[in-house]
């Protein structure tokens, strides 16, 4: 399947949209704040020309614009700490920001959502002022669809990338993986979680891939000594990548046994044959700190800046959950909503509204009774983390003098 197929979060702001249920996304962006702050404190200031901060990865952007306005309040302090430095005032240059996502993701969200946040923002600053004050955002903007797997923007262009929530998503699934003839095909399951090793390194292997043509690409379009921010989802056993959440809480995940028992289901209820479901597979890859760390090394245009072990984050403050925990069915209402949300538009493109409807029915099903079992046992509640997912944040500072080829 090739990639543009694959149609990114569900657009607009209905039910199932990623603008609605990316909630929990953004609870995990508004802990990166830190550390965000602290990477444009290292931003290459532009000697002239706007600077420049792409999102590869922006989705229909409610996530992607906060933290993008996080990021541009950060950008001043920058200047008056360089005008103290030099000894006179540096004008702050413009801003331009583009968002990346892949051809099929909801762009016209995203502008809409652009258009109000200015709106608001001159509105303000006019009752204010008391006159209006000309130019809306604070930035310019620009859409750029393609994948970050590739290059996307002119050569040393980029001040900041950033990537939030999207490196864990691989350019394409192996072939072998969905051969039938293959004795890698990947028969009985969905993805690769708890599955066979030897599956598992084929993902691996695409997935090095893919971060060795991001990190590659990205090198050619950042400036010397520009910044790459990139936070993802990973894993804490190297060893086994079919670990891709440890072995004690797999039974815990959203996309584990409840997941795979949607799909028998639907095998059971003679909805899809066995061969459809053996055929689709998540696109889904967490790596761990040393797979990432290998990469960079090898590809060489970057010094790290900050990579630490992965650190496991509750997308949901624990006692949101536990009182969510109480009514199981609106639990599991919400659970299939955000998990619909996320890998909703790739199913369905696999097989259809109609079966990925089927899907979910189950999948809501197979939740409710998670949820109704763990009403009686506050231990195992408490123990119940789905919403807990472990991430990786790496900061990149593009070399000045690398012997790396730009692409
Ligand atoms: C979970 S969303 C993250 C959105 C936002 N950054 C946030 O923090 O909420 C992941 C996004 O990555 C995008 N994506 C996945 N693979 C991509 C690729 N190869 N190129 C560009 N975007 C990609 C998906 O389409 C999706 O919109």
């Amino acid at each position: 399947m090739e990639e543009a197929k694959f149609i990114s979060m569900v657009g607009g702001d209905g039910e199932f949209s990623y603008q609605r249920m990316g909630v929990l996304q953004a609870h995990a962006n508004r802990r990166l704040q830190p550390l965000m702050a602290e990477a444009v404190k290292h931003i290459r200031l532009p000697e002239q020309g706007p600077l420049h901060i792409a999102d590869f990865g922006c989705s229909t952007g409610r996530n992607s614009i906060s933290y993008m306005n996080f990021i541009v309040k950060c950008i001043p302090d920058r200047y008056v700490e360089a005008g103290e430095n030099n000894g006179h005032v540096t004008c702050m240059p413009e801003m331009l920001v583009s968002f990346n996502d892949l051809p099929g993701n909801d762009f016209n969200t995203l502008i809409q959502l652009l258009e109000s946040e200015a709106k608001n923002a001159k509105d303000l600053a006019t009752s204010i002022n008391g006159a209006d004050v000309g130019r809306a955002s604070s930035y310019f903007s620009a859409m750029v669809g393609g994948s970050f797997y590739n290059r996307l923007l002119p050569k040393e262009t980029i001040h900041l990338a950033i990537s939030i929530f999207c490196l864990h998503w691989m350019s394409q699934i192996p072939g072998t993986v969905t051969d039938k003839s293959s004795p890698l095909y990947n028969k009985g399951r969905s993805w690769i979680l708890g599955g066979n090793p030897t599956i598992a390194r084929e993902f691996a292997q695409q997935s090095m891939l893919d971060l060795d043509n991001f990190l590659d690409s990205r090198a050619a379009e950042m400036v010397p000594g520009g910044i790459v921010f990139a936070s993802f989802v990973s894993r804490h056993d190297a060893a086994n990548p079919e670990n891709q959440v440890n072995a004690e809480r797999q039974h815990r995940l959203s996309l584990g046994p409840d997941f795979e028992n949607a799909w028998n289901d639907l095998i059971d209820d003679g909805v899809i044959t066995t061969e459809t479901r053996d055929t689709f597979n998540l696109r889904i890859y967490c790596r761990s700190k040393e797979e990432v760390e290998a990469a960079i090394i090898e590809c060489g245009a970057f010094d790290i800046q900050y990579l630490q072990s992965p650190v496991d984050d509750n997308l949901c403050p624990e006692d949101e959950l536990m009182h969510m925990l109480q009514f199981p069915k609106s639990f599991a209402t919400f659970v299939s909503a955000w998990v619909r949300a996320i890998f909703g538009p790739t199913i369905e493109a696999y097989m259809g509204r109609h079966n990925t409807d089927e899907f979910f029915i189950r999948y809501q099903r197979h939740i409710t009774a998670r949820a109704t079992s763990l009403l009686s046992d506050c231990k195992a509640q408490q123990e119940y983390k789905i919403f807990r997912l472990t991430l990786l944040h790496v900061v990149l500072k593009r070399k000045v003098f690398s012997t790396s080829s730009n692409q």
